[in-house]
């Protein structure tokens, strides 16, 4: 048994989930703001550390063109913008953290910045960034007119992307720096109020961030894409990694990314690991298995290709089903291709395994299946293996996080999995303790602290 508490995430996409056909599902009222101001409220309530939304600007597309079964059938499509709901589910929750999506390759940092900021203050420091280099590039550089930046280029520009962002939230201003004294009429101090400058091979700033300081300035600093290059990019700068694989795989990604962050200066446990976490749940395990068969009975094998060619680039139905994949080169994401090219000294599986697989588990993997002791039992054997300290929980079958909620956590409360009380007010706080709110001492982010310069002579 783990003597571990757990970080819980809840996973979201700002679109349908893959089970709204389920007559229960209420993922379709998306762009009802009551939709999600009703689930961040049980979650706050139910003690869930934290919301997260992932985002992109695509859809799956091959040879150019959209695929007509992901627009027909839902498949990583439709999307809204998941950032203009959060002040929102700011002002309805009191200790939710909100963690949001922004890849590295579509937004400009200055942009991200400035939005995170704001967020940062009206959700008195409960922002989260997951910074990816983004899925689906082929349809998301199309639709920006731009040249698809080959895979590990895209990653280059990621880590400058995340220095110039961290310098321009810990450096624009010194923490003294506001004043706000009506009675001298001074708002800031200009002398603590500094121009950061950044001239690099893919960003150029000079300038400052106009929003004061606030409460985290760096938000905490999520990640997600496991190629060799992000596990580099979340070994450099992430605090908590979103990781999906199957466990032995995941064990070996958990423990490569920590080996990287000691390399570089950082303690082992300075990054918070959450597998993605299906738990299919029921009184009985027969229930379970049967609610299982449902949701998996609306997903197509067209869908499934559909998916992986958002993820990969990767046109399985052109591949021969009996064989492992015709090809593993890629400059799409890498991760869903590394998971099925027979690492870790396992048999690749072919290609018709490989839409079995995601027809029925996606990109998430092996789902927790059974009665409230079974899925806590599995769940639990999960952190045991990889040295994870959580899970980003996937929504159940309504789209929402009820089963979760009234079955699961209490099964996890009642085996002490999970904290009473946990610290606060901020994110970083809640995962990382009490007075942390800010960058810790050993992230490069502090680096970049904004100083008075010392007057020389
Ligand atoms: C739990 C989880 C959440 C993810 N969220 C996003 C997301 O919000 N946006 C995105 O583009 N990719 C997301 N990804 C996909 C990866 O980050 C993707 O693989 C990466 O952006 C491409 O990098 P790679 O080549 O290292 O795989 C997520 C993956 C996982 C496991």
């Amino acid at each position: 048994m783990s003597d571990k508490t757990l970080m819980l995430g809840a996973f979201q996409t700002f679109g349908l989930g893959g089970a709204w056909r389920l007559p229960a599902n209420t993922s379709v009222d998306f762009l009802q703001l009551d939709h999600w101001v009703t689930m961040a409220k049980r979650l706050d309530q139910a003690g869930v550390d934290f919301l997260f939304f992932a985002d992109d600007y695509s859809y799956p597309v091959l040879d150019g063109r959209v695929i007509d079964v992901a627009i027909e059938k839902a498949v990583l499509f439709p999307r809204g913008d998941p950032s203009t709901i959060l002040s929102a589910l700011a002002l309805v929750t009191e200790r939710l953290g909100l963690v949001v999506t922004s890849s590295t390759t579509v937004e400009k940092p200055q942009m991200l910045a400035k939005r995170l900021a704001t967020l940062d203050h009206l959700s008195k420091g409960r922002i989260g960034w997951n910074v990816v280099t983004g899925s689906g590039q082929n349809a998301s550089s199309k639709l920006m007119g731009e040249k698809m930046i080959a895979h590990d280029d895209r990653y280059a520009v990621a880590d400058e992307h995340v220095n110039l962002t961290m310098k321009l939230w810990e450096g624009s201003w010194e923490d003294d720096a506001l004043k706000v004294d009506k009675e001298n009429g001074i708002y800031a101090d200009p002398s603590k109020v500094h121009e950061i400058e950044h001239d690099g091979p893919f960003f150029k700033a000079h300038g400052l961030l106009t929003v004061p300081p606030s409460p985290q300035r760096t938000p905490v600093l999520f990640q997600a894409g496991t190629s060799p290059r992000g596990r580099d990019l979340a070994a450099r700068y992430a605090e908590a990694v979103f990781v999906a694989a199957e466990v032995d795989m995941m064990a070996t990604q958990i423990a490569d990314i920590k080996a990287r962050a000691e390399q570089f200066g950082r303690s082992a446990d300075a990054i918070k690991f959450m597998p993605a976490g299906t738990f299919i749940v029921a009184e009985t395990e027969a229930e379970a298995r049967a609610l299982r068969e449902r949701m998996v009975g609306y997903q197509t094998l067209e869908g499934a290709a559909a998916a992986y060619a958002f993820f990969t680039g990767l046109d399985l139905a052109s591949m021969d089903l009996d064989k492992p994949l015709a090809t593993t080169k890629t400059e799409q994401g890498r991760t869903n291709v590394e998971r099925f090219s027979g690492e870790n000294g396992k048999p690749a599986p072919t290609v018709r395994q490989i839409l079995d697989e995601f027809r029925r588990n996606g990109v998430m993997g092996q789902p927790f299946i059974g009665t409230p002791e079974q899925v806590v039992d599995q769940a639990e054997a999960v952190i045991e293996t990889t040295g994870a300290d959580g899970f980003l929980v996937q929504p159940d079958p309504t789209g929402g996080y009820d089963d979760f909620i009234d079955l699961v956590m209490p099964e996890m409360r009642r085996r002490g999995l999970l904290t009473e009380a946990p610290s606060g007010p901020t994110l970083r706080e809640r995962i990382f303790g009490e007075g942390q709110a800010r960058l810790p001492h050993d992230h490069p982010g502090t680096a970049y602290i904004a100083a008075t310069p010392v007057a020389v002579g």
